[in-house]
């Protein structure tokens, strides 16, 4: 497709290749594409401000971005390039997010998407975005990692351009989210609390503060707690996990692509990268939905999670956090009827009966 159609895919504002233009290794000849990612809330937790101690605790809520996770401030940039390269297909290994962020950006710019998914173990809401956008779904008889191993293998054979975040620019777009919580705060918060899977974020979020802090847009680098599933933990034992098992799909993954920009981002800020039970994710995951308004998916709600384990002493005093939620709940909407055991009471039209109900559920 011409560029000059794609450079007519602006909305107000801008998304993340505009407004970040100055920090990504675009060219004159990169399509200046979007979906309208990026400028996501960064929104209060006072639940979280009473239990840690801390001063503030911000909600980045990447989760309203346009495909329902965080995956798209990557993957603008991955199928720019992509496009710039003269590419006519797109594909990538996921546990669901990714493949529904490469499917919407490549049916933006008129690119074959295929994706390969571990059989089974991907929530549904993933699986219809991907459909609807049109990308050939391939289920593997095996995890993500079989998976990302497959993807590695055919993009080195066939015409296809990898958009997992081994690529790159992935990593380069994704880092404007730890930029944009600088923007919006004024300088970098003291803690950043992160979900760790195939560990592209956390490496994106620490190369964001690193270069914004070396530009002397910020004076300071949070503290990086990475957070993983206790069964999918392969950082925090230090060795790959070969069967990795999680109720958090999103994070099932035993041996991350960025396992030293991982580490990298834990030592050299000095911070953490620890495993949390899949019980203390789905207490976190209620409680954003129930006390903070917010749905997320699961693995999302580690990062809170995590918070919550390090520092549900109250320790936190004077600091100020961020989390990073990173997937919409409605993409799992199995897991939340499952875990949030609804609540319905069947009542026939007549008032009596509703007025009841009502009367039951205000004492
Ligand atoms: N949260 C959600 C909702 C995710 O989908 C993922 C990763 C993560 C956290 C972890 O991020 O991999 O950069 O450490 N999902 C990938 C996918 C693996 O295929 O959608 P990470």
């Amino acid at each position: 497709m011409a560029s000059s159609t794609l450079r007519s895919n602006t909305w107000v504002g801008g998304g993340v290749l505009e407004r970040y233009a100055d920090w990504l290794p675009l060219t004159e000849s990169t399509p200046c594409i979007t979906l309208g990612e990026g400028s996501t809330p960064l929104v209060r937790a006072e639940s979280l401000e009473r239990a840690t101690g801390a001063d503030e605790v911000w909600l980045k809520l990447e989760l309203c971005n346009p495909t329902g996770s965080f995956k798209d401030r990557g993957m603008v940039v991955a199928v720019a390039k992509a496009v710039e390269q003269g590419a006519s297909a797109v594909l990538c290994a996921s546990t669901g997010n990714t493949s529904a962020s490469a499917a919407a950006y490549a049916a933006r710019c008129g690119l074959r998407a295929f994706v390969l998914v571990p059989e089974g173990r991907i929530a549904q809401g993933k699986l219809a975005q991907a459909a609807a956008h049109g990308a050939r779904v391939l289920a593997v008889d095996g995890n993500f990692d079989d998976a990302l191993r497959l993807a590695q293998e055919l993009t080195d054979r066939l015409p296809l351009a990898l958009v997992n975040s081994v690529n790159p620019y992935r990593i380069e777009g994704q880092k404007t989210a730890a930029m944009e919580i600088v923007d919006s705060l004024g300088d970098a918060p003291d803690l950043h609390c992160i979900p760790v899977g195939n560990a592209g974020n956390i490496t994106a979020y620490w190369q964001g503060y690193c270069e914004y802090f070396h530009a002397e847009v910020s004076t300071q680098r949070p503290l990086m707690l990475g957070v993983q599933a206790e069964g999918a933990a392969p950082l925090v034992h230090g060795r790959p996990i070969a069967k990795p098992e999680t109720i958090a799909t999103a994070i099932r993954i035993g041996d991350p692509a960025s396992w030293d920009g991982a580490i990298a981002a834990r030592d050299e800020s000095d911070g953490a990268i620890i495993a949390t039970t899949d019980e203390q994710i789905l207490d976190a995951y209620r409680m954003l939905a129930d006390g903070e308004g917010v749905f997320c998916e699961p693995a999302s709600a580690a990062s809170v999670a995590g918070l919550l384990a390090q520092h549900g002493d109250g320790s936190l005093s004077g600091r100020q956090v961020v989390c990073t939620i990173t997937g919409h709940g409605l993409k799992d909407p199995e897991r939340a009827v499952q875990s949030i055991a609804a609540d319905v009471v069947e009542i026939s039209s007549e008032y009596d009966q509703a007025a009841a109900a009502i009367e039951e559920g205000l004492r």
